[in-house]
Order: structure tokens, then sequence, then C-alpha cells
């Protein structure tokens, strides 16, 4: 399988050199976005790509989606969208370009995470009416985005299996209770840390957490790799992580 990688930033490169050491895929082009104007306007050498690929996967910027869609949807090319930070818009563009093509938006590729999604369903629907629940999630001190697409996505996971939607409070601070409705959500910056996700369950007098930590940045070049294995040949469609590892 052919694969054509956008970004050579921290996990564009451990991305190529999985995708170079692995037996069954063809590393054909990196994409390097470039040329930020003073509108932050981006360009690349994409235009000058020739489709003669299987799966392109971001691990990029927010900045480069429109380039990406129009060029993948041009191209009839299926693609896995690792990056995360996008706003609404962005979101919306994605989703009518998987309306065209077959599309993985990831935010988080690691098998783990995903497992968490599953076992934090069945922890709210039996606990939410006596448990507060808050999110903390610690990322390296150059992460660009917070709170991070995976607590993001794990707070879309909770109130989606809410009877009904609960408040978010970003950062508590202030003179004020929680309320029970609401959902805290922190962000801890710092050092190397790679990526840890908790969520808290606090009721009276007992406290669950479901925690996950990745110790390397390889769990999820792993799984960016087995979603673009999974996409390839499938019809268009706006695919989760969820549905490459069932
Ligand atoms: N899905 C997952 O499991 C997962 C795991 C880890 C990270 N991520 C996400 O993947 C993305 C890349 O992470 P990374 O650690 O590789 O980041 P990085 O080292 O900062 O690399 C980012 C890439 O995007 C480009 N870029 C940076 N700022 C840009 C801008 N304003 N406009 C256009 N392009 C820009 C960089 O180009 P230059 O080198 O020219 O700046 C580089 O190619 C992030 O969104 C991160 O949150 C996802």
């Amino acid at each position: 399988m052919k694969i054509v990688v956008f970004g050579f930033g921290t996990m564009g490169k451990l991305l190529c050199d999985a995708v170079k050491e692995h037996p069954h895929l063809d590393l054909v082009n990196v994409i390097e976005p470039y040329g930020r104007d003073e509108h932050q306007m981006v360009s690349s050498n994409l235009e000058k790509l020739t489709p003669n690929f299987d799966v392109m996967i971001d691990f990029s910027h927010p900045a480069n989606i429109q380039m990406i869609l129009s060029y993948c949807t041009a191209h009839k090319k299926p693609l896995v969208i690792c990056t995360t930070g996008f706003d609404q818009a962005a979101i919306e563009s994605i989703t009518l370009a998987a309306t065209f093509i077959p599309i993985v938006l990831a935010s988080n590729t690691s098998q783990g995470i995903n497992l968490m999604h599953q076992l934090l369903r069945r922890a709210i629907q039996a606990l939410a009416a006596d448990f507060d629940i808050e999110i903390i999630e610690t990322h390296h001190n150059k992460k660009l985005d917070a709170p991070s697409g995976t607590a993001n996505s794990l707070l879309k996971t909770i109130q989606e299996a809410l009877p009904e939607p609960y408040r978010v409070e970003y950062g508590r601070q202030g003179m004020a209770k929680r309320t029970q409705k609401e959902i805290g959500i922190h962000s801890l910056r710092g050092g190397t840390v790679v990526g840890e996700h908790t969520v808290v369950l606090a009721g009276e007098d007992e406290i669950i957490e479901i925690k996950h930590t990745a110790l390397s940045k390889k769990v999820f070049v792993k799984g960016a790799i087995r979603a673009a294995q999974f996409i390839h040949q499938k019809p268009a469609k706006l695919y989760s992580m969820e549905d490459v590892i069932q």
C-alpha cells in the first residue's frame, strides 16, 4: 500500500520512519507545509503531488485541513486525519468531505484510549447520577491545543452517555461550588509528557479513575498505520478509531 504523509514535524518524522520499515507499506511522498504569509496562509508542495498513492495520513496543523480535503476529494484519496485542534467549521468541512471519500478522524490513534471510551460509556451510565465527573489531561510543553483533542473526544463520549447535556467548566477558578450537572476539564502542560488522560468519577466516599498513559509516541504511529490499512478501499464515510479498533 502506497502512503503519503502530510506534515514532517515530530509525529510526521516518526510515521515516515515506521512506514519505511513496514514490510507492506511504501512511503511515496512527504508533504511539508511551508511559506506561511503574514495572514498565516499556508502553502505546500501538495499541488505538485502525483496521485499515485493509496492513502494520505495527516499529522500536521489545523491550518492545512482545507488544502488537504480539496486535494483528497479531487483525487478520490482516502484520508487519515491525526491532527488535532480543529474548530467547528473545520469539523463540518471534514464531515462534508467524508460524503465523497473515506476519512478516519482520530484525535488519538492509540489502542488504549479507544478502549477507554468504551469503559467510560459504561461507567457514566452506571454512576453519573451520584458521581461528579472531571477530566484531567497532561502533555509536553510544545503542545499547541488545549484541551487536547483526546480530552475533547472523551468529553463528547461522556456527554453522549449522559441522559441530558452537562455544562463544561474549563480550568476551574473563582469562588463558587461546582454544580452537580457539570464536567470539569483541566489541561496541564510541561516537560516531555507524551500524553496522559484521566477521567475522575468522584462520589460520596469513593472515587473511580479511568486513566490512560501513553509512554511513547510510537503508540500513535502504530494506530495511524492501522487506520490507513483499515480505510484503504472502504466506502466514503467518516470513520473513528473505534471503527478501526473493534
Ligand atoms: N492522533 C493522534 O494520536 C496524535 C498523536 C500525537 C499528536 N497528534 C497531533 O498531530 C499534530 C502534529 O503533532 P506534532 O507533534 O508532529 O507537531 P509538530 O512537531 O509541531 O509538527 C507539526 C507539523 O505541522 C506544521 N505546522 C506547524 N504550524 C503550522 C501552521 N501554523 N500552519 C501550517 N502548518 C504548520 C509543521 O511545519 P513546520 O515544521 O514548518 O512548522 C509540521 O510539519 C498535532 O495536531 C498533534 O496534536 C495526534
